[in-house]
């Protein structure tokens, strides 16, 4: 595991940005495994202005986000896919039929879990997943004492989550109570995993995760046992 402690959030977002875009450089047809929630944004930007700048060629990337909320369209201003569209795929050279976030009004939900996991397989894999912590440790829609081998999957959200989350929404009553995530056996399984965390409210988190018992209770502990994991955060 390697940590980089950085100053401020634009420090951390400028190496989170400069880890993914060596990773692109290194292997221009690379899987990235994307993450929503505030603490990508700034990474997100940086890749942007990259792009727009013709240093970064997103045309043969594909990605594969984390999760969806349930019964959200992909044109809902709060789905995860509006999210990706507005904060970064909008702005870079890339395909938009590589770019892949499950499908939360799928009629058949479990169908949509095991296609998503198929699909991820079919393009052979993640290369690099980035992923941002939830206050409870969550690491996608992975929410406490989730087994540690599952695979995508449909999660009922906690009470903490659906309270953290409503900031985006009009009211708390509009957050859903269900998501499809992939599971932590997908994360896992990314050749690596870059995770990036922001803000003083995460430090207590972030320690529990890294240095604390592996166990379901804090689901981003399962992260110790990856091999090529670096952290990269402002918490102080
Ligand atoms: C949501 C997402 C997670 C994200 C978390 C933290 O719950 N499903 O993938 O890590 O929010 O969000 P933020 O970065 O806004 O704290």
């Amino acid at each position: 595991m390697r940590i980089i402690r950085t100053k401020d959030y634009n420090s951390m977002s400028r190496y989170a940005a400069k880890f993914m875009a060596a990773q692109i450089i290194l292997k221009p047809d690379s899987v990235l495994g994307l993450a929503t929630g505030s603490t990508p944004i700034g990474a997100y930007k940086q890749l942007i202005e990259w792009c727009k700048d013709g240093d970064l060629d997103f045309s043969s990337v594909k990605t594969v986000n984390l999760d969806e909320y349930c019964g959200l369209s992909g044109d809902h201003d709060q789905s995860y896919r509006y999210f990706m569209n507005q904060n970064l795929f909008n702005h870079l050279n890339i395909d938009m039929n590589n770019t892949n976030v499950p499908n939360g009004i799928a009629s058949d939900l479990q169908a949509e879990c095991k296609r998503y996991d198929e699909l991820i397989k079919s393009i052979g894999g993640v290369d690099l997943q980035l992923l941002g912590i939830g206050h409870n440790g969550h690491i996608g829609f992975n929410e406490p004492n989730t087994e540690f081998d599952k695979n995508t999957h449909v999660v009922d959200l906690k009470q903490s989550t659906i309270d953290a989350n409503a900031r985006f929404f009009k009211s708390k009553d509009d957050v859903p109570k269900q998501a499809l995530t992939m599971g932590n056996k997908p994360i896992m399984s990314a050749r690596k995993i870059l995770l990036v965390v922001s803000g003083s409210e995460k430090r207590d988190i972030l320690e529990r995760a890294l240095y604390g018992p592996v166990t379901p209770e804090v689901p981003a502990s399962l992260l110790q046992m990856h091999n090529d994991l670096t952290v990269v955060c402002c918490v102080d």
